[in-house]
Protein backbone atom coordinates (compact mmCIF):
# COMPACT_ATOMS: atom_id res chain seq x y z
CA UNK A 1 0.00 0.00 0.00
CA UNK A 2 1.53 3.49 -1.08
CA UNK A 3 0.83 6.54 1.18
CA UNK A 4 -1.91 7.53 -1.49
CA UNK A 5 -3.45 4.32 -0.87
CA UNK A 6 -3.34 4.16 2.74
CA UNK A 7 -5.41 7.61 3.10
CA UNK A 8 -8.68 5.24 2.12
CA UNK A 9 -7.08 2.87 4.77
CA UNK A 10 -7.02 5.51 7.22
CA UNK A 11 -10.50 6.53 7.02
CA UNK A 12 -11.32 2.95 8.75
CA UNK A 13 -7.94 3.74 11.01
CA UNK A 14 -7.79 6.79 11.34
CA UNK A 15 -6.13 7.04 14.68
CA UNK A 16 -3.01 7.93 13.47
CA UNK A 17 -3.48 11.04 12.77
CA UNK A 18 0.07 12.58 11.76
CA UNK A 19 -0.74 10.14 8.42
CA UNK A 20 -2.32 12.48 6.47
CA UNK A 21 0.85 14.51 6.44
CA UNK A 22 1.44 12.11 3.60
CA UNK A 23 -1.80 13.03 1.77
CA UNK A 24 -0.66 12.84 -1.99
CA UNK A 25 -1.95 16.12 -3.67
CA UNK A 26 -0.82 18.19 -7.45
CA UNK A 27 2.42 20.46 -6.63
CA UNK A 28 0.88 23.86 -6.07
CA UNK A 29 3.63 27.02 -6.94
CA UNK A 30 2.52 30.87 -6.24
CA UNK A 31 4.71 33.69 -5.33
CA UNK A 32 2.08 35.98 -3.50
CA UNK A 33 1.09 35.32 -0.37
CA UNK A 34 -3.01 33.87 -0.61
CA UNK A 35 -5.44 35.47 1.95
CA UNK A 36 -4.95 33.55 5.67
CA UNK A 37 -1.39 32.84 5.19
CA UNK A 38 0.33 35.02 8.03
CA UNK A 39 3.29 37.26 7.15
CA UNK A 40 6.76 36.61 8.64
CA UNK A 41 8.90 38.77 9.40
CA UNK A 42 11.99 37.22 7.23
CA UNK A 43 14.22 40.47 7.11
CA UNK A 44 14.69 40.96 11.27
CA UNK A 45 14.77 37.60 11.67
CA UNK A 46 18.03 37.25 14.25
CA UNK A 47 19.46 34.22 15.57
CA UNK A 48 21.60 33.93 18.84
CA UNK A 49 25.47 34.25 18.57
CA UNK A 50 26.16 29.81 19.30
CA UNK A 51 23.16 28.97 17.30
CA UNK A 52 23.44 25.74 15.33
CA UNK A 53 22.31 25.20 12.01
CA UNK A 54 23.13 21.92 10.70
CA UNK A 55 20.89 19.45 8.30
CA UNK A 56 19.41 15.57 8.76
CA UNK A 57 19.73 12.18 7.19
CA UNK A 58 19.06 8.60 8.40
CA UNK A 59 21.10 5.31 7.74
CA UNK A 60 18.71 3.50 5.72
CA UNK A 61 17.85 6.62 3.59
CA UNK A 62 21.27 7.48 2.40
CA UNK A 63 23.65 4.91 3.42
CA UNK A 64 23.22 2.51 0.64
CA UNK A 65 25.99 -0.62 1.36
CA UNK A 66 23.14 -2.46 2.43
CA UNK A 67 24.54 -5.70 3.59
CA UNK A 68 28.65 -4.49 3.73
CA UNK A 69 31.11 -5.48 6.33
CA UNK A 70 29.23 -7.71 7.91
CA UNK A 71 25.83 -5.64 8.35
CA UNK A 72 22.67 -7.32 9.51
CA UNK A 73 19.14 -7.30 7.38
CA UNK A 74 16.77 -4.82 9.07
CA UNK A 75 13.14 -4.13 8.15
CA UNK A 76 13.23 -1.86 5.86
CA UNK A 77 15.63 -4.01 4.02
CA UNK A 78 13.13 -6.91 4.29
CA UNK A 79 10.21 -4.13 3.55
CA UNK A 80 11.87 -2.61 0.46
CA UNK A 81 12.56 -6.03 -0.93
CA UNK A 82 8.71 -7.24 -0.90
CA UNK A 83 7.58 -6.79 -4.14
CA UNK A 84 4.82 -3.88 -3.59
CA UNK A 85 5.68 -2.15 -0.66
CA UNK A 86 7.71 0.47 -1.91
CA UNK A 87 6.96 3.35 -5.18
CA UNK A 88 8.58 2.07 -8.05
CA UNK A 89 10.06 -1.32 -6.34
CA UNK A 90 12.84 1.03 -5.19
CA UNK A 91 15.26 0.19 -2.28
CA UNK A 92 17.59 1.27 -0.16
CA UNK A 93 20.33 -1.20 -1.43
CA UNK A 94 22.31 1.67 -2.41
CA UNK A 95 20.42 5.19 -1.99
CA UNK A 96 23.29 7.78 -1.76
CA UNK A 97 25.83 5.58 -1.03
CA UNK A 98 27.10 7.36 1.67
CA UNK A 99 28.59 4.71 3.50
CA UNK A 100 31.53 5.05 1.00
CA UNK A 101 30.82 8.45 0.17
CA UNK A 102 30.61 10.28 3.73
CA UNK A 103 33.80 11.92 3.15
CA UNK A 104 32.02 13.62 0.29
CA UNK A 105 28.76 14.19 2.35
CA UNK A 106 31.09 16.44 4.85
CA UNK A 107 32.47 18.47 2.37
CA UNK A 108 29.27 19.76 1.70
CA UNK A 109 27.87 20.39 5.19
CA UNK A 110 31.56 22.13 5.61
CA UNK A 111 31.05 24.21 1.95
CA UNK A 112 27.83 24.87 3.71
CA UNK A 113 29.16 26.10 6.80
CA UNK A 114 27.27 23.57 8.99
CA UNK A 115 27.92 23.28 12.45
CA UNK A 116 25.83 20.35 13.04
CA UNK A 117 25.04 17.08 11.35
CA UNK A 118 22.51 14.94 12.77
CA UNK A 119 22.85 11.53 11.25
CA UNK A 120 21.80 8.12 12.53
CA UNK A 121 23.53 4.51 13.26
CA UNK A 122 21.84 1.49 11.76
CA UNK A 123 21.37 -1.48 14.72
CA UNK A 124 22.49 -3.74 12.23
CA UNK A 125 25.82 -2.67 11.54
CA UNK A 126 26.49 -3.01 15.44
CA UNK A 127 24.56 -5.90 16.23
CA UNK A 128 23.71 -7.48 12.89
CA UNK A 129 20.70 -9.51 14.74
CA UNK A 130 19.95 -6.70 17.35
CA UNK A 131 22.04 -8.69 20.18
CA UNK A 132 25.45 -10.23 21.02
CA UNK A 133 28.55 -9.53 19.50
CA UNK A 134 29.55 -6.10 18.32
CA UNK A 135 30.54 -6.33 14.66
CA UNK A 136 33.76 -3.77 14.95
CA UNK A 137 33.19 -3.19 10.91
CA UNK A 138 30.23 -1.56 11.25
CA UNK A 139 31.33 0.78 14.27
CA UNK A 140 34.73 1.64 12.55
CA UNK A 141 32.65 3.02 10.20
CA UNK A 142 30.74 5.25 12.34
CA UNK A 143 33.80 6.41 14.31
CA UNK A 144 35.61 7.09 10.74
CA UNK A 145 32.24 9.49 10.12
CA UNK A 146 32.20 11.61 13.46
CA UNK A 147 36.40 12.17 12.78
CA UNK A 148 34.98 13.43 9.59
CA UNK A 149 33.15 15.55 10.77
CA UNK A 150 34.58 16.84 13.89
CA UNK A 151 37.64 17.45 11.29
CA UNK A 152 35.03 19.77 9.24
CA UNK A 153 33.88 21.39 12.47
CA UNK A 154 30.64 20.49 12.66
CA UNK A 155 29.15 18.59 15.83
CA UNK A 156 27.87 14.90 15.29
CA UNK A 157 24.20 14.55 16.90
CA UNK A 158 23.91 10.63 16.51
CA UNK A 159 20.08 9.06 16.25
CA UNK A 160 20.03 5.83 18.08
CA UNK A 161 17.64 4.84 16.42
CA UNK A 162 16.13 5.90 12.84
CA UNK A 163 13.56 2.89 11.92
CA UNK A 164 15.86 0.16 11.13
CA UNK A 165 15.13 -2.37 13.56
CA UNK A 166 17.42 -5.90 13.03
CA UNK A 167 15.03 -8.25 11.18
CA UNK A 168 15.99 -11.02 13.18
CA UNK A 169 14.21 -8.39 15.92
CA UNK A 170 11.29 -8.97 14.10
CA UNK A 171 11.21 -12.35 14.17
CA UNK A 172 10.34 -12.17 17.59
CA UNK A 173 7.62 -9.60 17.70
CA UNK A 174 9.16 -6.52 17.23
CA UNK A 175 8.68 -3.83 18.96
CA UNK A 176 5.22 -4.92 20.59
CA UNK A 177 7.15 -7.73 22.13
CA UNK A 178 8.23 -6.31 25.15
CA UNK A 179 12.05 -7.60 25.84
CA UNK A 180 13.08 -5.41 23.07
CA UNK A 181 13.42 -2.36 25.51
CA UNK A 182 16.28 -4.08 27.16
CA UNK A 183 18.03 -5.18 23.86
CA UNK A 184 17.83 -1.84 22.88
CA UNK A 185 19.21 -0.24 25.95
CA UNK A 186 22.08 -2.47 25.43
CA UNK A 187 22.66 -1.44 21.90
CA UNK A 188 22.89 2.39 22.83
CA UNK A 189 25.09 1.69 25.78
CA UNK A 190 27.30 0.22 23.19
CA UNK A 191 27.57 3.30 21.00
CA UNK A 192 27.51 5.74 24.19
CA UNK A 193 30.63 3.80 24.87
CA UNK A 194 31.91 3.60 21.70
CA UNK A 195 31.59 7.05 19.97
CA UNK A 196 30.79 9.19 23.76
CA UNK A 197 34.38 10.22 23.49
CA UNK A 198 33.64 12.50 20.40
CA UNK A 199 29.58 12.52 20.50
CA UNK A 200 28.29 14.18 23.03
CA UNK A 201 24.78 14.67 21.80
CA UNK A 202 22.47 11.99 21.40
CA UNK A 203 18.77 11.35 20.43
CA UNK A 204 17.56 7.72 21.37
CA UNK A 205 14.14 7.67 18.86
CA UNK A 206 13.66 9.42 15.55
CA UNK A 207 9.40 10.24 15.19
CA UNK A 208 8.22 6.77 17.98
CA UNK A 209 4.52 8.15 17.15
CA UNK A 210 4.93 7.86 13.41
CA UNK A 211 7.09 4.31 13.35
CA UNK A 212 5.02 2.91 16.16
CA UNK A 213 1.85 3.45 13.95
CA UNK A 214 2.80 2.93 10.61
CA UNK A 215 5.00 0.50 11.24
CA UNK A 216 2.49 -1.48 12.95
CA UNK A 217 -1.08 0.26 12.97
CA UNK A 218 -1.39 0.48 9.46
CA UNK A 219 1.25 -1.33 7.65
CA UNK A 220 2.65 1.47 5.09
CA UNK A 221 6.04 1.77 6.51
CA UNK A 222 8.10 -1.41 7.91
CA UNK A 223 7.57 -3.93 8.95
CA UNK A 224 3.75 -3.55 7.27
CA UNK A 225 1.90 -4.62 10.51
CA UNK A 226 -1.65 -3.85 11.10
CA UNK A 227 -2.97 -4.10 14.08
CA UNK A 228 -3.53 -1.12 16.80
CA UNK A 229 -3.28 -3.38 19.32
CA UNK A 230 0.37 -4.16 17.95
CA UNK A 231 0.87 0.10 17.30
CA UNK A 232 -0.48 0.54 21.35
CA UNK A 233 1.75 -2.50 22.75
CA UNK A 234 5.09 -1.49 20.16
CA UNK A 235 4.53 2.24 21.76
CA UNK A 236 4.57 0.85 25.22
CA UNK A 237 7.47 -0.98 24.41
CA UNK A 238 9.46 1.99 22.69
CA UNK A 239 8.57 3.87 25.81
CA UNK A 240 10.08 1.75 28.25
CA UNK A 241 12.97 1.57 26.03
CA UNK A 242 13.41 5.03 26.05
CA UNK A 243 13.74 5.26 29.32
CA UNK A 244 16.25 2.26 29.71
CA UNK A 245 18.26 3.43 27.18
CA UNK A 246 18.95 7.30 28.17
CA UNK A 247 20.08 5.50 31.92
CA UNK A 248 22.33 3.05 29.96
CA UNK A 249 23.97 5.36 27.67
CA UNK A 250 24.36 8.25 30.73
CA UNK A 251 26.42 5.35 32.70
CA UNK A 252 28.45 4.70 29.34
CA UNK A 253 29.11 8.18 28.75
CA UNK A 254 27.82 10.36 31.70
CA UNK A 255 28.64 13.73 29.33
CA UNK A 256 26.12 12.43 26.77
CA UNK A 257 23.14 15.19 26.15
CA UNK A 258 20.41 12.76 25.67
CA UNK A 259 16.66 13.16 23.82
CA UNK A 260 14.68 12.10 21.06
CA UNK A 261 13.73 13.81 18.13
CA UNK A 262 9.91 13.61 18.11
CA UNK A 263 6.99 14.35 15.05
CA UNK A 264 5.29 17.39 16.44
CA UNK A 265 2.00 18.81 14.18
CA UNK A 266 -0.40 21.73 16.32
CA UNK A 267 -3.61 20.68 15.66
CA UNK A 268 -6.17 23.67 16.24
CA UNK A 269 -10.02 22.93 16.97
CA UNK A 270 -11.89 22.96 13.69
CA UNK A 271 -14.51 25.44 15.82
CA UNK A 272 -14.34 27.19 19.46
CA UNK A 273 -17.12 24.41 20.77
CA UNK A 274 -16.01 22.46 23.91
CA UNK A 275 -15.95 19.16 21.87
CA UNK A 276 -13.88 20.41 19.13
CA UNK A 277 -10.92 21.80 21.94
CA UNK A 278 -11.27 18.55 24.05
CA UNK A 279 -10.74 17.05 20.69
CA UNK A 280 -7.53 18.93 19.58
CA UNK A 281 -5.50 17.93 23.12
CA UNK A 282 -6.96 14.47 22.26
CA UNK A 283 -5.10 14.80 19.33
CA UNK A 284 -1.94 16.47 20.98
CA UNK A 285 -1.77 13.76 23.28
CA UNK A 286 -1.44 11.18 21.10
CA UNK A 287 0.43 12.67 18.24
CA UNK A 288 2.85 15.13 20.16
CA UNK A 289 3.64 13.84 24.02
CA UNK A 290 2.15 10.72 23.93
CA UNK A 291 6.23 9.48 24.22
CA UNK A 292 7.26 12.58 25.70
CA UNK A 293 5.13 12.73 28.75
CA UNK A 294 6.15 8.98 29.31
CA UNK A 295 9.75 10.51 29.87
CA UNK A 296 8.81 13.96 31.34
CA UNK A 297 6.47 13.24 33.65
CA UNK A 298 6.53 9.33 33.73
CA UNK A 299 2.99 8.92 32.90
CA UNK A 300 0.90 8.90 29.72
CA UNK A 301 -1.03 11.64 28.97
CA UNK A 302 -4.79 10.75 28.26
CA UNK A 303 -5.89 10.50 24.57
CA UNK A 304 -8.46 8.03 24.94
CA UNK A 305 -11.15 10.17 27.25
CA UNK A 306 -10.45 7.61 30.27
CA UNK A 307 -10.78 4.71 28.71
CA UNK A 308 -8.32 2.52 30.19
CA UNK A 309 -8.77 -0.39 27.54
CA UNK A 310 -5.81 0.96 25.41
CA UNK A 311 -3.46 0.88 28.40
CA UNK A 312 -4.57 -2.49 29.27
CA UNK A 313 -3.76 -2.88 25.69
CA UNK A 314 -0.64 -1.82 26.06
CA UNK A 315 0.13 -4.33 29.25
CA UNK A 316 1.58 -1.65 31.46
CA UNK A 317 3.51 -2.81 34.63
CA UNK A 318 3.41 -1.75 38.22
CA UNK A 319 6.75 -0.51 37.56
CA UNK A 320 6.45 0.73 34.44
CA UNK A 321 6.80 4.18 35.25
CA UNK A 322 9.69 4.47 36.64
CA UNK A 323 11.01 2.45 33.92
CA UNK A 324 9.77 4.93 31.32
CA UNK A 325 10.97 8.45 33.16
CA UNK A 326 14.01 10.28 31.88
CA UNK A 327 14.85 13.40 32.92
CA UNK A 328 15.61 14.41 28.87
CA UNK A 329 18.07 16.67 28.51
CA UNK A 330 16.66 18.38 25.92
CA UNK A 331 13.46 18.17 22.93
CA UNK A 332 13.59 17.30 19.50
CA UNK A 333 11.20 18.77 17.53
CA UNK A 334 10.49 17.36 13.59
CA UNK A 335 8.01 19.84 12.29
CA UNK A 336 6.30 19.54 8.57
CA UNK A 337 2.86 20.59 8.87
CA UNK A 338 -0.25 21.45 11.08
CA UNK A 339 -3.60 19.98 11.29
CA UNK A 340 -6.95 20.82 12.01
CA UNK A 341 -8.86 18.73 14.34
CA UNK A 342 -12.97 17.87 15.34
CA UNK A 343 -14.50 15.77 17.77
CA UNK A 344 -16.32 13.06 16.25
CA UNK A 345 -18.44 11.70 18.61
CA UNK A 346 -18.46 7.94 19.07
CA UNK A 347 -17.35 7.95 15.54
CA UNK A 348 -14.02 9.14 13.78
CA UNK A 349 -10.49 7.60 14.84
CA UNK A 350 -11.43 4.24 17.26
CA UNK A 351 -8.94 5.18 19.86
CA UNK A 352 -9.49 9.27 20.10
CA UNK A 353 -12.79 9.23 18.38
CA UNK A 354 -11.61 12.46 16.15
CA UNK A 355 -11.40 13.54 12.75
CA UNK A 356 -8.68 15.70 11.34
CA UNK A 357 -7.23 17.15 8.26
CA UNK A 358 -4.63 18.91 6.88
CA UNK A 359 -5.70 22.48 5.67
CA UNK A 360 -4.50 23.54 2.13
CA UNK A 361 -4.31 27.31 2.62
CA UNK A 362 -0.68 27.87 2.23
CA UNK A 363 1.30 26.41 -0.70
CA UNK A 364 1.52 23.03 -1.22
CA UNK A 365 4.97 20.97 -1.82
CA UNK A 366 5.72 18.36 -4.30
CA UNK A 367 4.48 15.54 -1.97
CA UNK A 368 1.09 17.35 -0.69
CA UNK A 369 1.84 18.53 2.23
CA UNK A 370 0.62 22.42 3.28
CA UNK A 371 3.36 25.41 4.05
CA UNK A 372 2.76 26.51 6.97
CA UNK A 373 5.88 28.08 9.15
CA UNK A 374 3.39 29.61 11.28
CA UNK A 375 2.99 26.37 12.82
CA UNK A 376 6.30 25.83 14.16
CA UNK A 377 6.35 28.91 16.18
CA UNK A 378 3.13 27.89 17.29
CA UNK A 379 4.25 24.28 18.26
CA UNK A 380 7.72 25.62 19.66
CA UNK A 381 5.83 28.06 21.73
CA UNK A 382 3.30 25.67 23.21
CA UNK A 383 6.07 23.20 24.29
CA UNK A 384 8.68 25.76 25.71
CA UNK A 385 5.47 27.23 28.22
CA UNK A 386 4.48 23.73 29.03
CA UNK A 387 7.76 22.07 29.95
CA UNK A 388 8.90 24.94 31.78
CA UNK A 389 11.66 26.34 28.84
CA UNK A 390 13.39 23.06 27.95
CA UNK A 391 16.32 22.86 25.79
CA UNK A 392 14.53 22.50 22.07
CA UNK A 393 16.24 21.07 18.78
CA UNK A 394 14.51 21.30 15.44
CA UNK A 395 15.51 18.03 14.38
CA UNK A 396 13.88 18.18 10.96
CA UNK A 397 12.20 20.47 8.69
CA UNK A 398 12.01 20.92 5.11
CA UNK A 399 9.83 19.70 2.18
CA UNK A 400 9.92 17.99 -0.99
CA UNK A 401 10.12 20.03 -4.05
CA UNK A 402 11.00 18.60 -7.78
CA UNK A 403 13.62 20.77 -9.07
CA UNK A 404 16.11 19.18 -11.13
CA UNK A 405 19.63 20.67 -12.89
CA UNK A 406 19.10 23.06 -15.86
CA UNK A 407 19.70 21.48 -18.73
CA UNK A 408 22.13 23.85 -19.81
CA UNK A 409 23.74 24.27 -16.45
CA UNK A 410 24.17 20.95 -15.06
CA UNK A 411 25.41 22.89 -11.86
CA UNK A 412 22.86 24.74 -11.18
CA UNK A 413 19.63 23.82 -9.20
CA UNK A 414 16.97 26.38 -8.88
CA UNK A 415 14.44 25.23 -6.12
CA UNK A 416 13.53 28.66 -5.59
CA UNK A 417 9.99 27.44 -3.76
CA UNK A 418 12.57 25.52 -0.90
CA UNK A 419 14.31 28.97 0.11
CA UNK A 420 10.89 30.52 0.65
CA UNK A 421 9.86 27.29 2.68
CA UNK A 422 12.99 27.99 4.95
CA UNK A 423 13.05 31.06 5.34
CA UNK A 424 9.39 31.31 6.27
CA UNK A 425 10.29 28.30 9.02
CA UNK A 426 13.21 30.29 10.17
CA UNK A 427 11.70 33.18 10.25
CA UNK A 428 8.94 32.09 12.36
CA UNK A 429 11.63 30.11 14.96
CA UNK A 430 13.83 33.46 15.50
CA UNK A 431 10.36 34.64 16.60
CA UNK A 432 9.88 31.94 19.26
CA UNK A 433 13.65 32.19 20.54
CA UNK A 434 12.54 36.24 20.69
CA UNK A 435 10.07 34.90 22.79
CA UNK A 436 11.69 32.80 24.92
CA UNK A 437 11.64 29.79 23.42
CA UNK A 438 15.29 27.88 24.50
CA UNK A 439 15.95 26.71 21.05
CA UNK A 440 19.66 25.97 20.37
CA UNK A 441 19.81 24.55 16.57
CA UNK A 442 18.00 23.40 13.63
CA UNK A 443 18.39 20.64 10.81
CA UNK A 444 17.01 21.28 7.43
CA UNK A 445 15.94 17.69 6.10
CA UNK A 446 17.73 17.55 4.42
CA UNK A 447 21.03 17.59 3.47
CA UNK A 448 20.40 15.19 0.44
CA UNK A 449 17.69 13.78 -2.09
CA UNK A 450 17.24 10.62 -0.70
CA UNK A 451 15.05 7.46 0.08
CA UNK A 452 11.79 8.83 0.96
CA UNK A 453 10.21 5.26 2.37
CA UNK A 454 7.48 4.27 1.15
CA UNK A 455 8.01 6.85 -1.70
CA UNK A 456 10.87 5.54 -2.50
CA UNK A 457 13.16 7.82 -4.99
CA UNK A 458 9.96 10.25 -5.92
CA UNK A 459 10.48 12.67 -3.20
CA UNK A 460 13.00 14.77 -3.34
CA UNK A 461 13.71 16.71 0.12
CA UNK A 462 17.19 17.30 -0.34
CA UNK A 463 19.13 20.76 -0.48
CA UNK A 464 22.11 18.75 -2.47
CA UNK A 465 20.35 17.23 -6.05
CA UNK A 466 21.45 13.57 -6.10
CA UNK A 467 21.44 11.76 -9.42
CA UNK A 468 20.18 8.34 -8.70
CA UNK A 469 22.09 6.90 -11.88
CA UNK A 470 25.17 7.94 -10.97
CA UNK A 471 24.90 9.63 -6.97
CA UNK A 472 26.56 12.80 -8.44
CA UNK A 473 25.18 15.26 -5.45
CA UNK A 474 25.20 19.33 -6.80
CA UNK A 475 24.21 21.35 -4.11
CA UNK A 476 20.57 23.64 -5.09
CA UNK A 477 20.26 27.17 -4.81
CA UNK A 478 18.40 26.79 -1.29
CA UNK A 479 21.70 24.27 -0.10
CA UNK A 480 23.83 27.42 -1.42
CA UNK A 481 21.33 29.81 0.24
CA UNK A 482 20.89 28.03 3.44
CA UNK A 483 25.17 28.12 3.75
CA UNK A 484 24.63 31.89 3.37
CA UNK A 485 21.99 31.60 6.23
CA UNK A 486 24.46 29.49 8.51
CA UNK A 487 27.21 32.00 7.78
CA UNK A 488 25.23 35.03 8.48
CA UNK A 489 22.51 34.45 11.27
CA UNK A 490 20.64 36.34 8.71
CA UNK A 491 18.03 35.31 5.94
CA UNK A 492 17.94 38.13 3.36
CA UNK A 493 21.49 36.70 2.17
C1 LIG B 1 11.32 11.35 8.98
C2 LIG B 1 12.24 11.33 7.80
C3 LIG B 1 11.45 11.56 6.54
C4 LIG B 1 10.83 12.93 6.60
C5 LIG B 1 10.01 13.31 5.38
C6 LIG B 1 10.25 12.38 8.90
O1 LIG B 1 9.07 11.72 9.18
O2 LIG B 1 12.03 11.41 10.17
O3 LIG B 1 12.92 10.11 7.80
O4 LIG B 1 12.19 11.38 5.38
O5 LIG B 1 10.00 13.02 7.73
O6 LIG B 1 8.93 12.45 5.23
Amino acid sequence: MNRRQFLNYSAAFAAMTAFSRYSIAAERYYTQPEAGVPEVDIAGARFPEHFLFGTATASYQVEGAWKADGKGESIWDHFAHTQGKIKGGDTGDTACDTYHRYKEDVAIMKQLNQKSCRFSVAWTRIQPTGTGAVNQKGLDFYSRFVDEMLAAGIRPMCTVFHWDLPQALEDQGGWPNRDVYNKFADYSAILAKSLGDRVETWAIFNEPFIFTSLGYGTGVHAPGKKDINLFLKAAHTVNLAQGEAFRAMKAASPRAKVGTAFSMSPGAPATDSAADKAAAERYHAINNIFFLDTALKGKYPDPFEGNQRPFETMGLRPDDEKIMRAPLDWIGINYYNRHIVADAGQGGEPLTHLTEYMPTVGPITYNGWEVWPRGLYDIVMRISKEYNRPIIEITENGCAYSDAPLPDDANKVPDARRIEFYKGHLAELARAIKDGADVRGYHAWSLLDNFEWAEGYSQRFGMTYVDFRDLKRTVKDSGHWYGRVAASGKLEV
